[in-house]
């Protein structure tokens, strides 16, 4: 049996494994995520915030995601490769949803993600297009949330519910919870057939994704939702000061770098 990860296989390990999963934008990192074994990887709209320099995802255009879809493809084989519908590719209409994930398919992804309770899902999956849901703190919805808060702690619970619920509905494989009490990604998580993926959400989620550069320690921030399993700023700074230092001594290149 070919050890492939594809959305109906992620759909049933629900209740059975836990799915692991982390962000990804460019084909080295996209190789050492797959290698290290993790279920899905994600082109997130999350590389306007933590490569392209953006204050938030919304600037983030189908042509970056493209671009960085393709990158990641070239990288990945084990995986299921989703990417993300960036902020007004697929909110203004179906036709202008189906255009934008049929592009990012051909660049290679293998599924898309959208946020919020979209009618374009069930028009996507009918074309033959794995979806996967995205409720609870959208960050394409970030001004009208007022800023990166955690949803559902009151009134809106049920709300949140009825999202993932509705997402379920429309044919979607899987959706992700992001920042909301873990006590509601459980109650979600028992409502749905589909598994839940968290993010900020806790333990009891079907799954988990992270953004890569806050497991690898690059973020400057440390978010409360995130683990940095390494120093990776510090160990990147470490190593650019030592060369600094080494080319500006005259001891790099050495013999040993030189032909
Ligand atoms: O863009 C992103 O990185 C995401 C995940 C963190 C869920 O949407």
């Amino acid at each position: 049996m070919s050890d492939k990860v594809t959305a109906p296989r992620i759909r049933a390990m629900k209740g059975r494994e836990r799915i692991v999963s982390i962000t990804a934008y460019d084909a080295p990192m996209a190789k050492l995520a797959d290698e290290a074994g993790v279920d899905f990887i994600l082109v997130g709209d999350s590389v306007g915030d933590v490569v392209l320099g953006y204050p938030t995802t919304i600037p983030v255009t189908l042509e970056e995601i493209l671009h960085h879809t393709r990158a990641v493809r070239r990288g990945v084989s084990r995986a299921l490769l989703v990417a993300d519908m960036p902020f007004g590719t697929y909110q203004p209409s179906v036709e202008v949803a189906m255009e934008s994930a049929v592009a990012l398919m051909k660049a290679g992804a293998e599924a898309v993600k959208v946020e919020g309770a979209s009618e374009s899902i069930s028009h996507m999956v009918k074309a033959g297009i794995p979806v996967m849901g995205h409720v609870g703190l959208t960050p394409q919805s970030v001004f009208a949330f007022g800023g990166h808060k955690v949803q559902g702690k009151g009134g809106d619970a049920d709300a949140i519910l009825n999202a993932a619920q509705y997402v379920q509905e429309q044919g979607a494989f899987a959706v992700v919870l992001e920042l909301v009490p873990a006590a509601l990604a459980a109650r979600i998580t028992k409502c749905l057939d589909i598994p839940t993926i968290g993010i900020g959400a806790g333990v009891q989620c079907d799954g988990q994704i992270q953004v890569l550069h806050d497991v690898l320690g690059l973020s400057e921030r440390v978010f409360k939702h995130a683990k940095p399993f390494m120093d990776g700023r510090g160990e990147v700074q470490k190593a650019l000061k030592q060369y600094t230092d080494e080319v500006r001594k005259g001891s790099f290149p050495g013999e040993s770098n030189s032909f």
